[in-house]
């Protein structure tokens, strides 16, 4: 029989490795892998399903199910996020840096749900019961009916979750939950994802619904929610920027629902209050017609959102001039930059380029391309585009502009928030009376031309 071999593994990505590394292969992160000892092989000798075990009843994919029946949180963003509302016997994995709300977040949706007549039990592994009590207090939820556990043994909080049979269970932080029966410190890869293994299918077994806190690290010292990923139903991520009070619920995941979704939250003193229109607070502090400044109307999830792409070229004094970017991929930058060099004729040689998604928004959307692309022109050639002109479109290596999904649905949002005037692909699907002008264009170059005129 094949001796266990002890793998390694990396705490920020979760990818095995045979043998130890400074730097993880997969994700580039360094001092992130650890040893993990060997799962147990089971009984020695035979293989498995040589008539051990009992047979499984199958059913074929005809069998009709109903949908899951599902507990509004009575918070519109969240509801949307989880996909329409709680999942029964779900696992939900709630990811973000460390301060950037999760716990007030969970508390508040605990509070709801108690509300709404579930029975919610909130396990703090990382403040004592006062400290939420005093944070309830603060959000003016003290008087609700939420029961609250201290602890991070998870052999008693399972037990505890056996006996009571809670609708909802919030664990808050799984990296901080131990098991008596795993070999390793708190926080360490094969303790989180042994943790989660319980916590998942504890819900699966009793029908509550489980709810799972992960910080986010960059050290390596505690494993990243990365490595349960793949365990539970939904992956939700909770991010923004320091420094800006909103707050992005992103669902990555979601095994109920539409994955991409976001929920909208500002945080303000008296915690998380829900933002039910985005594009106008994305837009509320827009300035008069300004270089370098273009409305892109993107599309999130089941969702139209319109945000500024902001861009400033200057001058640089350094022989590799920067390239910095906040709330896009910087390899989409270099992708637009080369484009615009090469079939436009427009180089940024010698200047230093910022990119920056205004309100602390992160967009993933590759319809966002012409957007950025008209920000940098703009900010180049020092020309505003019309205060009231949105604009979206995909841009190929070719500089040919792809025509992108739910084109209507972006113009509604644009004629709601009382922009006039599209640039968008001639591909887009779009009906003439859509209440905006579009000006539909084929390629950069003619868009370079018609935009900025030809120079
Ligand atoms: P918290 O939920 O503790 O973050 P996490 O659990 O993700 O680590 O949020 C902490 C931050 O939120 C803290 O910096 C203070 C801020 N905050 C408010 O601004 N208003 C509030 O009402 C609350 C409760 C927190
Ligand atoms: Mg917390």
């Amino acid at each position: 029989m094949a001796k266990p071999v002890t793998t390694f593994v990396c705490s920020a990505c979760g990818a095995t490795h045979k043998k130890w590394a400074g730097r993880c292969d997969a994700c580039g992160e360094w001092n992130t892998i650890a040893e993990e000892a060997p799962l147990s092989q089971g009984p020695a000798g035979k293989g498995l399903g040589a008539a051990k075990g009992a047979r499984v009843a199958l059913s074929d994919l005809r069998t009709e199910e109903a949908a899951p029946p599902r507990h509004s949180s009575q918070m519109n963003e969240l509801d949307r996020v989880l996909g329409g509302g709680l999942v029964p016997a779900s696992a939900t994995l709630v990811g973000g840096d460390p301060g950037i709300g999760k716990s007030t977040l969970l508390l508040q949706a605990a509070a709801s749900f108690a509300r709404a007549g579930l029975k919610v039990i909130y396990v703090s592994g990382e403040e004592a019961t006062a400290q939420v009590r005093m944070r309830a207090q603060r959000l003016g939820l003290a008087d609700s009916a939420v029961l609250l556990a201290a602890e991070t043994n998870l052999r008693d909080i399972l037990t505890t979750l056996e006996a009571e049979a809670p609708d909802l269970a919030i664990i808050d932080s799984v990296q901080t939950m131990w098991l008596d029966t795993v070999d390793s410190a708190p926080g360490s890869v094969s303790q989180v994802r042994a943790a989660a293994h319980e916590l998942t299918t504890f819900a699966k077994r009793r029908g509550t619904a489980v709810m799972l806190v992960g910080h986010v690290t960059k050290e390596g010292q505690i494993a990243g929610p990365r490595v349960v990923e793949h365990m539970v139903d939904t992956v939700l991520y909770f991010e923004g920027e320091r420094g800006h009070q909103f707050r992005i619920l992103r669902s990555v995941k979601n095994r109920f629902g539409p994955a991409d979704e976001i929920g909208v939250f500002e945080m303000t003193g008296a915690g998380l209050s829900e933002v039910a229109n985005p594009s106008a607070l994305f837009l509320s502090d827009r300035e008069k017609p300004s270089p370098g400044s273009v409305v892109f109307a993107g599309i999130e999830g089941t969702r139209p959102v319109l945000v500024e792409v902001q861009a400033l070229v200057a001058p640089s004094s350094l022989s590799q001039p920067r390239r910095a970017v906040v709330g896009w991929d910087g390899g989409r930058l270099s992708m637009i930059l080369a484009v615009l060099e090469a079939r436009a004729g427009i180089t940024f040689q010698g200047l230093d380029v910022y990119l920056n998604i205004a309100g602390g928004m992160r967009i993933n959307e590759p319809a966002a391309d012409l957007a950025v692309a008209a920000a940098l022109l703009s900010a180049r050639e020092d020309a505003a585009l019309p205060h009231d002109t949105v604009v979206f479109g995909e841009l190929s290596l070719s500089g040919a502009l792809r025509p992108v999904s739910q084109a209507e649905n972006r113009l509604k949002e644009a004629m709601k928030l009382g922009f006039s005037t599209a640039i968008a692909p001639a591909g887009c699907k779009i009906s003439q009376n859509s209440g905006v002008t579009v000006q539909s264009t084929e390629d950069l170059p003619r868009f370079v031309g018609e935009v900025f005129g030809a120079g």
